[in-house]
């Protein structure tokens, strides 16, 4: 059968010894793969052009609306070499799904979920040698993206669009062992407003946070605790590409709700584990004073944070205008570290995928 996303292979892809250089130390969003998925959408022909080509930049006219208007959204996963040699996507029809709900708020044309999952799967399969080898921590980050590319000056949904998945080798998050961070507790910028686009995954958002990320390195800290209103009060949201869960010393892991935060991956996957570690799933609204209070008097034992790039980070300590405390005396958890290892044994084949997460493309 034909694929989705025909491919038109590379005739000058990057060199054999370049690529291998590139694995050994890839970091993080540096480097980029042979090729690139793309599917052009207009409102007379809908989605056409579905294809996989070389990768290359895009020519867009000045007054392309995503330049001026910001209608934009995008998605993040990674693809897994296992010691079998096969490659597998963890759970990439929720990003499809999510990629759907954001289409939908930003006036985007929804890509239907076997388009998003035949793109990523089948530039994958032409960049399979771009995979990290099994045994580490090294993955092959994954980007769709769309974005409005009709030239006109004006405020409504753009009747020309573009969608794409870029590749990128990304190493181990943590390269030197799990190490806490230090979050800035903004009471300056917060994220996002109830209505707003905060549950959706759109550039907008991400440029917003930029000051708050600026404040918060301006104080040391590495990176952004947004709370639901100003002033350093209000219910905890999220951190700048993270999820937060806390686990308290009743046994509970919990998360703040839906709403006007990301429905991370990450943070579902956590919640459909958190039985096998004991610990009783609740979401929750979770006041700032809750958390500090909790803090100090050891109700909350462990805070980090989720998210597809680190899978867990450990959040030892907080910070704001006028306060600074560590939780759980300052060092990574148990809880956090367990459920930070249990979920990279899911996803590189080391441990059993009770849940079916696992979908294979290699
Ligand atoms: C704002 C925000 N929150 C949470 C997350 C975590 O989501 P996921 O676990 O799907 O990567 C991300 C990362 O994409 C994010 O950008």
């Amino acid at each position: 059968m034909r694929p989705a996303f025909p491919l038109v292979r590379t005739t000058t892809p990057v060199p054999e010894a370049e690529r291998r250089a590139v694995l050994a130390a890839p970091g993080f969003g540096k480097h980029f793969t042979d090729h690139m998925a793309t599917a052009a959408w207009t409102t007379a022909e809908g989605w056409h052009d579905r294809r996989v080509g070389p990768l290359a930049p895009f020519s867009l006219h000045p007054s392309a609306s995503v330049l001026h208007y910001a209608q934009e959204i995008f998605e993040g996963l990674k693809a897994y070499r296992h010691t079998d040699g096969g490659v597998r996507l963890f759970r990439p029809e929720f990003n499809a799904r999510r990629f759907a709900r954001s289409a939908e708020r930003l006036a985007l044309p929804v890509l239907p979920e076997e388009d998003f999952l035949a793109s990523v799967e089948e530039l994958v399969r032409a960049d399979e040698a771009w995979v990290p080898g099994a045994g580490g921590e090294a993955s092959l980050y994954l980007r769709p993206y769309m974005f409005a590319s009709e030239a006109f000056l004006g405020v409504r949904p753009a009747e020309e669009v573009v969608y794409s998945v870029i590749a990128s080798p990304a190493g181990p998050y943590f390269p030197g062992g799990v190490t806490g961070i230090t979050l800035w507790v903004s009471s300056r910028y917060t994220r996002a407003g109830r209505g707003g686009t905060g549950a959706a995954k759109c550039g907008g958002n991400y440029a917003s946070s930029l000051a708050a990320q600026i404040e918060a390195r301006e104080h040391g800290c590495d990176q952004v605790l947004f709370l639901d209103d100003t002033g350093g009060k209000g219910d905890l949201e999220e951190s700048g590409t993270m999820n937060l869960c806390l686990v308290t010393s009743g046994g509970e892991l919990v998360t703040p709700g839906l709403g006007t935060i990301l429905d991370g991956v990450t943070r579902d996957s956590i919640l459909a584990l958190a039985a096998e570690f004991g610990l009783t799933r609740v979401e929750r609204a979770v006041t700032f004073a809750e958390l500090r209070a909790g803090a100090a008097d050891g109700s909350v034992t462990e805070v980090f944070a989720a998210g597809t790039a680190a899978v867990i980070t450990p959040i030892v300590a907080l910070k704001g205008e006028g306060f600074e405390f560590t939780v759980g005396g300052g060092a990574p958890g148990k809880y956090t570290l367990d459920i930070r290892g249990h979920l990279l044994d899911i996803q590189y084949g080391r441990a059993e995928d009770r849940y079916s997460w696992l979908r294979r493309v290699v």
